[in-house]
């Protein structure tokens, strides 16, 4: 018997709709910019595996380390009997939270595709017997309804992704997130911590040149989803510091002036030679801003936790 299930929130067709109006409204915009989300088709998630494992790409290793340490801790703070992980990917790191959580009933793994969730729910069902694994395919930044099940419940949303939000995305995002939420549940937030600039922009140019794959990749994506005739190689890799915004940047900027088209939108987009598309934002934090922007939401700090030299901090948030 399996203890293993996926519903589908998200309708297959509000993913292509999605594309192309993120693409008509970013490539028209000045300046031009994508969403980051565009990033992740099997070869993009392929290249993000290769990133973590990067010496310059810290984030990763330091929350693993985190989770590694401080599991018991969190298990005992929010002895959760369902867990909701929103971009669950391979749902590696949340081994250590699944061992902890000794009281836990379901695991609901949520992300936008399917075919992670299926290979990682299927597997953790089949290991651990007794665990209930929901699985839902869904877009948590769009609206999300979660299953039925027993409290106390913990949102886990980690990897730093919420830095991939812009300001009014985030406070809509966790204002969301308070909503799904009932009094004694708890958010467990992994967020990428302000440090030198050049570590931080290190992390995102690796000597290797995989950031750079990975930021070029979203443009064959716009190839093969729709039908454009970008040539990513005509792009350079740019990570920049913004200190205003603590954020880092990740552009492609055009080698030469050159139009791209992109039939499916019937849309022809000039470049000029240095002009820039921004592909993402990863903001940056530090601990009195996340203790605000949790608290704007509604949700309440309980406890903070960084790995040994402070780059990567999670925090938990209760709902009162
Ligand atoms: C998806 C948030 C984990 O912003 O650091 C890695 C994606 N982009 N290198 C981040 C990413 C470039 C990443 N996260």
């Amino acid at each position: 018997m399996s203890a293993f299930h996926v519903t589908r929130i998200l309708p297959e067709d509000a993913v292509a709709a999605a594309l192309r109006a993120d693409v008509l409204h970013g490539l028209t915009s000045r300046p031009k910019q994508l969403p980051p989300k565009w990033f992740y088709d099997a070869h993009g998630s392929e290249l993000f595996e290769r990133i973590t494992e990067l010496p310059e790409y810290y984030p990763t290793r330091a929350e693993r380390e985190i989770l590694a340490d401080h599991a018991d801790e969190i298990a005992a703070a929010l002895p959760a009997r369902t867990l909701i992980e929103l971009g669950s990917g391979s749902s590696e790191k949340t081994r250590h939270l699944l061992d902890a959580l000794s009281g836990l009933r379901t695991y609901v793994p949520v992300d936008v595709s399917g075919a992670a969730l299926e290979q990682a729910g299927r597997a953790l069902a089949a290991e651990r017997p007794g665990l209930r694994v929901h699985a839902l395919i869904a877009d948590f930044t769009a609206g999300l309804t979660l299953p039925d099940t027993a409290g106390p419940r913990l949102l886990a949303f980690l990897g730093g992704t919420i830095g991939n939000l812009l300001p009014a995305e985030r406070a809509a995002f966790l204002a969301g997130v308070r909503s799904l939420l009932s009094p004694g549940d708890a958010l467990l937030l992994g967020t990428d911590l302000v440090k030198d600039e050049e570590v931080l922009v290190r992390a995102y140019d690796d000597a290797a040149g995989v950031t750079a794959a990975f930021n070029r990749n979203v443009l064959s994506v716009l190839n093969r989803e729709l039908g454009a005739d970008f040539e990513p190689e005509a792009f350079d890799h740019v990570a920049l510091w913004d200190s205003g915004n603590e954020w880092i940047e990740m552009r492609l900027r055009s080698r030469t002036a050159q139009t791209v088209k992109v039939p499916a939108l019937a849309l022809a987009v000039d470049f000029a030679a240095g002009e820039e598309l921004r592909t993402e934002v990863s903001a940056k934090f530090r601990r009195e801003r996340v203790h605000e922007e949790l608290a704007a939401a509604g949700l309440e700090s309980a406890r903070w936790w960084t790995d040994g030299e402070g780059r990567f901090a999670l925090s938990l948030s209760v709902v009162r």
